[in-house]
């Protein structure tokens, strides 16, 4: 069969791999190709076990793969033969050197724009998935044209706003589709060839233009305010604990005011998550480097408000417990940092996890998705630390509960009989309000919720 289009995307994480199986899902006539360096990641895109959980991606993956959907680690051929480049290369927060803790690290990604530099034979259009620093399109059109061999590349930004749990939702219909390009006649015309493909199966209003910064610009102020939202309604839980108030009836009263909406506004233990932080750090450090300090330092809040968030809950569970962690068994229900995933990145639970140790604690993990993750992630701790993969065995034991991860399972769970098998006085700390407090109570337990006030028998 021929194609009539060739579409590459390097890198197979979370971003790469869904967005490619839903474009070939929804374009039967491209042929979509995923290469990674990584050959144990591309081995498991092409077994029954993917290397993500996404709900509804095994099956987009089964209905393409082998047909017009490909993955490989032949990164040289990949670029030749296509003519469209996504780019969704892992762009962590620097851990060394200038910037270290707050700007990317653009190694991968600058490799990358190296890799195709020498092995395209032909023109291409360039896509930066990642998440980048603004400027970095600028950056790697200099790369690319370094070497005066006749090729045109064309740079554009087209950032992914999928959120991992609902990846499969949000990439068949989302919100919009932003495609930033230079404003010259190719990077026009590279332009509408992305609007062409997403037009596919995207109402054309929903797929916006504009600058090539405005649209890098854009990701990072999308996910800056989402997580204000969340550092908001935090910030406000630990008043409502304080004052006897209840944060869910300030966010409902809040929320129903159409100019604030009352999505993303459930208190929580923190956020986590690959995005939030390293984004919004990433826009600190612009801001930094163009001497703006004051913006520097409102978004930064962000970012401090979640770390106190985070202490806040671990301080809590020291107080309740009679301020000494020491031997007692604390169960954390959940690891990922959020539901209906396996990715830890970031998770809240792993700093309470490890400050748990520290304090002494003995640690039983317990997450439907995520507990090879967790222990990748707890790996050199030193302490007592258990995984266990049934919630009922896990806690068997343990002085306290802690919620971490809003997995539904945990509020249809039986708790009369958990309750049977913990230590007592035991306790539940809520760090996502998804339990029925006041049954938890009835029942015996001592019920730590966020933002609201506590239900002790004491
Ligand atoms: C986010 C953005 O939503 C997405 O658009 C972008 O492409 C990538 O970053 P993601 O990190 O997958 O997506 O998850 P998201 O649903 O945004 O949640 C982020 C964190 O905030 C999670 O830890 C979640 O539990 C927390 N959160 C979210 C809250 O604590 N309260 C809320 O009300 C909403
Ligand atoms: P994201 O959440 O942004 O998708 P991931 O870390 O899940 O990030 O995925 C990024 C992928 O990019 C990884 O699988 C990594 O192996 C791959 N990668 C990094 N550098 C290169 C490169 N030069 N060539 C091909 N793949 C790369």
């Amino acid at each position: 069969m021929t194609f009539e289009k060739h579409i590459l995307c390097i890198g197979a994480g979370y971003v790469g791999g869904p967005t490619m199986a839903m474009i070939a899902f929804k374009c039967p006539r491209y042929k979509v190709t995923v290469v990674d360096i990584n050959p144990g990641r591309i081995a498991e895109w092409n077994s029954d076990h993917l290397p993500i959980y996404e709900p509804g991606l095994d099956e987009i993956v089964r209905a393409t793969r082998g047909k017009n959907l490909f993955f490989s680690t032949d990164i040289e051929k990949g670029i030749r033969e296509s003519e469209i480049i996504f780019v969704s290369v892992n762009t962590p927060t620097k851990t060394f050197g200038a910037g270290a803790g707050m700007a990317a690290d653009l190694q991968y990604w600058d490799k990358t724009a190296r890799q195709i530099r020498t092995y395209a034979t032909s023109n291409k259009i360039i896509v930066e998935k990642s998440t980048l620093p603004v400027k970095t399109a600028q950056a790697m059109k200099r790369i690319l044209t370094s070497e005066a061999n006749g090729i045109r590349f064309d740079v554009l930004s087209n950032p992914e706003f999928l959120a991992e749990g609902t990846a499969v939702r949000d990439l068949e219909k989302p919100d919009r589709v932003l495609i930033g390009s230079t404003q010259t006649p190719n990077g026009l015309r590279a332009r509408d060839v992305l609007v062409e493909i997403y037009a596919n199966w995207v109402s054309k209003d929903r797929i916006i233009t504009s600058n090539i910064w405005s649209s890098e610009l854009s990701k990072l102020v999308a996910n800056a305010f989402l997580a204000q939202r969340v550092s908001s309604i935090n910030s406000i839980s630990a008043l409502c604990e304080k004052a006897d108030a209840d944060i869910e009836e300030v966010a409902r009263a809040v929320g129903m005011d159409s100019r604030v909406g009352g999505r993303f506004l459930n208190a929580s233990v923190g956020f986590g998550g690959s995005c939030f932080k390293k984004d919004i750090l990433n826009l600190v450090y612009l801001c930094r480097y163009y001497d703006l300090k004051e913006v520097a330092d409102y978004w930064e809040g962000v970012v401090k408000i979640n770390d106190y968030q985070k202490d806040r809950f671990l301080l809590k569970i020291l107080d309740a417990l009679f301020n000494t962690l020491a031997d007692k068994r604390i169960c954390l229900f959940g690891f990922a940092f959020k539901a209906d995933t396996g990715d830890t990145r970031e998770s809240p639970a792993i700093f309470v996890a490890r400050q748990l140790i520290e304090e002494k604690a003995r640690v039983v993990i317990t997450d439907p998705k995520a507990l090879k993750n967790a222990m990748k992630d707890m790996e050199g701790v030193a302490g007592d630390i258990a995984y266990v993969e049934d919630p009922y065995v896990a806690c068997e034991g343990c002085t306290a509960i802690a919620v971490m991860t809003e997995w539904r399972t945990y509020a249809a769970l039986d708790y009369e009989r958990i309750y049977r098998t913990m230590a007592k006085p035991a306790f539940i700390f809520d760090g996502r309000n998804i339990l029925d407090h006041r049954k938890l109570f009835e029942i015996g337990f001592n019920v730590f919720p966020i933002g609201k006030p506590s239900l002790t028998h004491f």
